[in-house]
């Protein structure tokens, strides 16, 4: 009996760990897939790739110098291009286009969120991506086309990397450009919360959040990418009447847009073509140009559709 009893004891002791190895096979597994993302993680690209010591120059004067600059995402086929370009302290500048002819990647390149193919993007003579990114972000108001809005609160998202922004100064530019419509709507006002990417709030109320939160980082320079595309007519009157105000003279502005309305805060066009070419000069040169070539491609397409020539 003794015998059998230690034998019993003695083979647990040996089938043991054999047993627990299914266990042990399916914990290592999930380990390797968690070093594998973690790998991947820290072998992406970080901001200002390559460069050891980036730079952070004490003023942004806000002139782009933009130097035969290519740039095509992988597995495109057709680059944008730019050739020589300059844009001066101060110049209000639009970018216009057809839909995808370039203009957010352009505006991006400008911002320094990407680096170009070929060429260079130089911001008061200097590469910007030698400009330390953080340094930069500070500076520059750069407004994407899809605001993307980070899960935390209202305030959380006004205030994102901003700091010592005090509650009055919060609530006057909410006023201004109208946020305090949804501060009030809400019962936690300020403190409402918003979900990852914005969920919770409308595409209007997004844009409004992200102009508000531009508003508060008195930027050097404004990049805006289709800021009031989601708004309705009184809304975006009322952020032109508060981008007009708020844009000093000495400040450039470099503005993506498809609405016209907002054309009057720019001076000169750098209108990109379907074809890959670039018209660049004042307003008024530039609509007669494209008035110009409008009326020549209406002509030959009357030609060609045997039309008389003076058909409207
Ligand atoms: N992340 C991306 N990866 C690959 N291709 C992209 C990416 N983003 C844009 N593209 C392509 O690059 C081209 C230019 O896109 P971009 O967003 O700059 O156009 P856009 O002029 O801003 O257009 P829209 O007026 O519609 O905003 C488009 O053909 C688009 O399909
Ligand atoms: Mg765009």
């Amino acid at each position: 009996m003794g015998g059998l009893i230690a034998c019993a004891i003695l083979s647990g002791r040996v089938l043991g760990p054999i047993a627990a190895l299914p266990g042990l096979i399916v914990q290592w597994a999930h380990a390797r897939a968690a070093l594998d993302s973690l790998e991947k993680v820290f072998a992406l690209q970080g901001d200002n790739h390559a460069v050891a010591l980036p730079l952070t120059p004490e003023h942004i004067h806000g002139e782009w110098r933009i130097e035969n600059l290519k740039f095509a995402y992988p597995g495109r086929p057709r680059p944008l291009t730019l050739p020589l370009t300059l844009i001066r302290p101060g110049e209000k500048v639009a970018i216009l286009g057809p839909i995808g002819a370039g203009k957010s990647t352009l505006l991006k390149l400008m911002a320094g969120l990407f680096a170009p193919g070929e060429g260079q993007v130089l911001l008061d003579g200097l590469d910007i991506q030698q400009i330390d990114r953080a340094h930069l972000s500070a500076r520059l108001g750069y407004l994407p086309q899809d605001v993307k809005l980070l899960a935390g609160t209202l305030r959380d998202n006004l205030t994102l990397g901003l700091g010592g922004v005090d509650e009055a100064a919060l609530l006057d530019a909410s006023r201004r450009i109208g946020l305090d419509q949804l501060i009030a709507s809400h019962p936690q006002g300020l403190d409402m919360p918003i979900f990852e990417g914005g969920n919770g709030v409308s595409g209007g109320q997004k844009q409004l959040i992200a102009l508000t939160r531009l508003l508060l980082s008195t930027p050097a320079a404004w990049l805006l990418d289709e800021p009031t595309a989601a708004m309705d007519e009184a809304t975006e009157q009322r952020s032109l009447a508060v981008l007009r105000q708020a844009i000093a003279p000495e400040q450039t502005l470099i503005l993506v847009t498809h609405k016209p309305v907002l054309l009057g805060l720019v001076d000169r066009f750098i209108v990109l073509l379907p074809g890959g070419g670039v018209i660049d000069g004042p307003k008024a040169t530039v609509l007669e140009r494209l008035r110009q070539s409008a009326a020549q491609a209406r002509t030959s397409q009357d030609m060609h559709s045997g039309k008389p020539e003076e058909t409207p």
